[in-house]
């Protein structure tokens, strides 16, 4: 099911905060103030839901507002939620995406994977990925995406919790190989262990 209400990739005017219904933008667009909330926002969200989202330094949430790497959803102008992304070999990633609490399960992370999907099409991406930890209930939110599990690692932390990668393709693959692709899309995090076929859901 498709968001309801307008949304909106970039800022209409530049530096106006939305208003009005659910809107999608990337926060470099947004009026000074409200990027100093936005940023407020997602550093806080980690202390909220660090088991979910894991945790990244401030500075990496400020170089990726200066790099236009996130993308907030207002809902009748108040911040719902927000998406961090970033983009290699023909792949967006999404590193965290995370809704308030109190506005989850009304299509604020749907809204947000479509702008970035949008974005990833823009750049010439072929595909979306992201690495979900296995007991989160945010699997079942990829899967209603209609994203495919690939393959599991170990995730970096010491207490060795596994995660999906789940994948959706944005844009069919042309035939010529882009430099530098790995030839296989598993970046094991301990390199004796073998990436294994994910079982049926
Ligand atoms: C995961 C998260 C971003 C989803 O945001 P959301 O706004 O609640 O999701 P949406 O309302 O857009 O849901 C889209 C679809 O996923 C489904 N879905 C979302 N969360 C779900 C859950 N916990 N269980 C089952 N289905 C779920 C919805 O039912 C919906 O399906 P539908 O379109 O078929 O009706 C949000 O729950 C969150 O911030 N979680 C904490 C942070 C986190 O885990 N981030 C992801 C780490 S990989």
């Amino acid at each position: 099911m498709a968001a309801t209400g307008s949304i909106v990739t970039s800022a209409d005017g530049g530096t106006r905060l939305p208003t009005g219904g659910l809107e999608v933008i990337r926060t470099l667009e947004l009026r000074s103030s409200a990027q100093q909330s936005l940023l407020a926002f997602a550093i806080g969200s980690s202390r909220i839901d660090g088991q979910c989202i894991g945790w990244l330094p401030t500075a990496a949430y400020v170089g990726a507002h200066e790099q236009g790497r996130i993308v907030a959803c207002y809902n009748n102008a108040d911040l719902v939620g927000y998406i961090l992304w970033g983009t290699n070999n023909g792949i967006i990633r999404c590193f965290v995406v995370w809704v308030r609490r109190d506005a989850r399960l009304i299509l604020h992370g749907r809204a947000l994977v479509d702008a970035i999907a949008e974005i990833g099409v823009q750049r010439g991406c072929t595909r979306i990925e992201l690495w979900c930890a296995v007991d989160l209930a945010a699997n079942f939110f990829w899967d209603a995406l209609g994203f495919t599990r690939v393959c599991w690692r170990w995730g970096r932390a010491k207490r060795g919790r596994r995660h999906w990668l789940w994948r959706q393709r944005i844009m069919p693959d042309d035939d010529t190989p882009r430099r530098g692709t790995l030839s296989l899309p598993v970046a094991l995090a301990r390199p004796t262990e073998k990436a294994l076929l994910p079982p049926a859901w």
